[in-house]
């Protein structure tokens, strides 16, 4: 199958909203300490260019899980399994989940339970892109920088197949039919 990637969102419109993001973030936080958990390898990106804006005020620390995604298909198992965990508690610290899409909704209504049972102090979560028609499981998302059609898009951490995760600007893959 043929297919060609259409900006949708540019490189310097990704970057001024993430700072936007973080700037709320900053007045949240104010005189806290916060702890950053992205969802690998998606996240990544957005994690890293959000984490450069949040006050230096604001002590942050980091740091990664895995989860199964999709795999090979543009279509959602709703599986989910812990492919790496996290490598230090939660308990009692100020946490923001980080992740790059929330798209039914499936991976983030279980990781968000899951990291409640490990009571920190709050759970907050943060995510690049929101595709909110397909929401399948409801998810409570605390800080969103672009909210996308129900379109399959990359780049900024995102992939097809695992390619286009270092595209600088956010884009729609479209099938040729
Ligand atoms: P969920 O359907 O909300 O559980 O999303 C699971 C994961 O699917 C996300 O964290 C992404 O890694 C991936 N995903 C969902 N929609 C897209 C997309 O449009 N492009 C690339 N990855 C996506
Ligand atoms: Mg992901």
């Amino acid at each position: 199958m043929s297919y060609k990637i259409v900006p949708l969102i540019g490189e310097e419109e990704v970057r001024e909203g993430i700072r936007q993001v973080a700037e709320k973030i900053n007045e949240a936080y104010a005189g806290k300490e916060l702890h950053l958990i992205g969802v690998l390898k998606g996240a990544v990106y957005f994690m890293t260019e959000l984490s450069k804006y949040i006050s230096q005020d604001i002590p942050v620390s980091m740091d990664f899980m895995s989860v199964s995604s999709y795999g090979a298909s543009t279509v959602s198992s709703g599986v989910v399994k812990i492919v790496k965990d996290l490598d230090e508690s939660i308990t009692g610290k100020d946490v923001i989940v980080v992740e790059d899409i929330v798209d039914t909704g499936n991976t983030l209504s279980y990781l968000l339970e899951l990291l409640k049972d490990r009571q920190p102090a709050s759970l907050r979560l943060c995510t690049l892109l929101d595709k909110p028609s397909r929401r399948k499981k409801e998810v409570k998302v605390d800080y969103t920088v672009f909210t996308v059609p129900d379109k399959f898009v990359v780049g900024y951490g995102l992939d097809y197949d695992q390619r286009y995760r270092n595209l600088p600007y956010i884009g729609v893959v479209e099938f040729d039919d």
